[in-house]
């Protein structure tokens, strides 16, 4: 039966970040996979254009939604083929197959009985498309999933019979439908403590879709998280003529963020129960990519940009450390630094490294033709290759793609210290026989590697199954049954993962996302330690051999006079320092920079432009601020 997989249809407020490319690089490694053990897999991504965020963003940029959306949305597809990514249908939530079905779903909703009109009232984040009653609020006013500020509504709307589920969703959450399992427990302790009905219209705005004909209502349009989830049926031909493709849905995986688990684990169920089709067999909910610890955001300004990071590192090291580097369901730090660690460490020194070791080896002692069908020197390691690659299977099926890797890897591992073990540098001076079967196993090693690798590195599997000159069709016999390969004749090919240097311009971005960002929390008592006091400046030299330093003499009043040095040479005349009052904090443990003693430290206030100026205060020195 063919799998079908869906990444969330992309929201287009804003361009691709690494969130995004994340998601769809698993969902394109999860096809990849299938692929290779010879499962068919459709993949459904695509864009979601409605609601009222999208029109505020293009009312920002003083474009229609629609033609907002059209640009982003082809930002977004161009992004996926720039990447390789194996959809199979994208979706827009603008065609108009779509806006056919989403109606005759709400059509089949309300006939059925499940649809009523009312009033709600209650708040509205527009960031996250969230209805929220005041209890589940902040401070009465703030996002509880995002933190922004919420709209109060109060409108007339159509309901959808949640409530009515309830029972039947408690009962489907007992198939383990939901991973990672805390996050389904959740799920089910939000279905428990009651569901109320849900909002499924707006009228306060205009761009979506409009109520069906029938209806006879033009006041209303759709709410987009109902015209979204819908998007996984419509372009299988649900509710219009577009394909007859809807027995894919019997065999249907989603992949969602964390943060969208609720709208595909409680709300989807119960819009398909009330449609009366299948369930989704499997959802997985993924972690959050976060920067030194923090959510990525535009007015942070720290959002990572994955086409950037993909030309700057190479697309293949950015899949291997998406899926490396956390576990799924973890949220993970994205760090320049710790992609090109990963990469050097285990892209360059471990596999690269051993396609170079077995290639120059080859060439120089076989001219690249191997060959062997005696292995007893390697009983031990091939029986333990096997049972690794044997292993494998389970980790991707339980979605544990970076244990996956780990595992994988491990055979590498096996590999490079085979040949250490055996010298063949030495070996091949009196046992060349020998030397062409460690070169042979080695090779399988790599064609073993090289296949099963193929959904997270593709096209680096391909340059290594070209250059060992095997190809996917060997999958059969040398992974599914755990033969060897007796002969190779090998291409020489350029290496594979050359090492990687970090970039300065995107270490200095880092920095400035680190001074954009706000500092870890600290409570008053941590604040209260720091003595900041005001004091008058008595005299300012330069510091001799630099050019930045200055150092002062400064009166705090009753806390005596104190020598601070500071860097702010740059920015200030000596003498115009002289009687000023400034702020210090008086507490810090004194330092020696450049062989002279600081006892404190100068405040300043520094702007993204890197324009400086010293905070000062006209009262009394010896003042505390606090
Ligand atoms: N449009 C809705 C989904 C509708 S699906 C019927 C939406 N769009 S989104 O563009 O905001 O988010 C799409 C996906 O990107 C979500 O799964 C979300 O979790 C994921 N990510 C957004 N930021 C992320 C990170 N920083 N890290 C990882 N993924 C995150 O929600």
């Amino acid at each position: 039966m063919t799998k079908y997989i869906t990444t969330p249809i992309y929201y287009v407020n804003d361009i691709p970040h690494i969130g995004h490319a994340y998601t769809t690089i698993l969902v394109d490694m999860f096809k990849k996979y299938q692929e290779l053990k010879g499962n068919s897999c459709i993949l459904l991504t695509g864009t979601d254009e409605h609601g009222q965020k999208i029109e505020n963003s293009a009312k920002m940029k003083n474009k229609s939604p629609q033609e907002y959306a059209d640009s982003i949305s082809f930002k977004f597809r161009s992004l996926w083929d720039s990447f390789n990514i194996s959809y199979d249908y994208f979706i827009r939530t603008t065609d108009s197959y779509h806006n056919i079905g989403v109606k005759k779903a709400f059509e089949v909703m309300f006939s059925n009985g499940d649809i009523y009109k009312d009033y709600y009232e209650g708040n509205y984040c527009v960031s996250c498309e969230t209805f929220f009653t005041k209890r589940q609020l902040l401070d009465n006013l703030l996002c509880p999933d995002c933190g922004k500020e919420t709209t109060a509504l109060r409108e007339e709307s159509y309901f959808f019979r949640l409530s009515k589920y309830q029972d039947k969703l408690l009962e489907w959450y007992k198939q383990d439908v939901i991973f990672p399992l805390h996050k389904k427990n959740e799920v089910i302790r939000f279905v428990e403590s009651g569901l109320s009905d849900l909002s499924i219209t707006r009228s306060t705005f205009k761009w979506g879709i409009e109520l069906p004909k029938s209806i006879n209502d033009n006041k209303h349009i759709i709410y987009v998280w109902l015209d979204a989830l819908l998007s996984y049926i419509t372009p299988l031909g649900f509710g219009n003529n577009k394909e007859n493709k809807m027995k894919l849905f019997d065999d249907a995986t989603h992949f969602v963020g964390k943060d969208i688990l609720r709208f595909h684990a409680v709300y989807w169920p119960a819009f398909l129960f009330s449609l009366n089709l299948p369930l989704p067999k499997k959802i997985y909910a993924h972690g959050w990519w976060l920067i030194d610890g923090a959510k990525m955001s535009k007015s942070v300004g720290n959002v990572v940009n994955p086409k950037e990071i993909a030309d700057t590192y190479g697309l293949e090291t950015m899949r291997y450390f998406l899926i490396s580097e956390v576990s799924f369901g973890q949220d993970g730090d994205f760090s320049i630094k710790a992609l090109t660690k990963r990469a050097n460490s285990e892209l360059s020194d471990k596999l690269g490294n051993l396609l170079n070791r077995l290639l120059g080896m080859s060439e120089k002692y076989f001219n690249f033709n191997i060959e062997s069908s005696d292995f007893s020197l390697f009983e031990n390691e091939i029986d333990n290759v096997n049972n690794i690659i044997n292993s494998l299977d389970s980790y991707m099926e339980n979605m544990m793609p970076n244990k996956y890797l780990e595992e994988l890897w491990s055979i590498f591992d096996i590999a490079n210290i085979t040949i250490t073990k055996h010298s063949p540098w030495e070996m091949i001076k009196n046992n060349k026989k020998d030397v062409s079967s460690l070169l042979v196993f080695i090779a399988n090693i790599l064609a073993k590697g090289a296949l099963m690798v193929y959904p997270i590195l593709p096209q680096s599997s391909i340059k290594i199954m070209e250059s060992l000159g095997i190809n996917e069709s060997f999958y059969k016999d040398i992974i599914k049954e755990s033969k060897m390969i007796k002969k190779f004749t090998l291409t020489k090919i350029p290496p594979l993962f050359p090492k990687l240097e970090v970039k300065e311009e995107q270490l200095n971005k880092t920095k400035e996302i680190k001074d954009k960002q706000v500092k870890e929390e600290v409570n008053l008592r941590q604040f209260d330690k720091l003595d900041i006091r005001i004091g008058k400046i008595l005299s300012a030299k330069k510091v001799k051999d630099s050019t930045k330093l200055l150092v002062f003499s400064i009166d705090f009043g009753e806390f005596g006079v104190r020598q601070i040095v500071s860097g702010i040479a740059n920015f200030y005349k000596e003498s115009d320092l002289v009687g000023i009052n400034v702020c210090a904090i008086i507490n810090l443990k004194p330092s020696k920079i450049r062989g002279i003693i600081s006892e404190g430290m100068l405040l300043t206030a520094e702007d993204s432009d890197g324009n400086l100026e010293l905070l000062r205060l006209n009262i009394k020195h010896g003042s505390k601020v606090c």
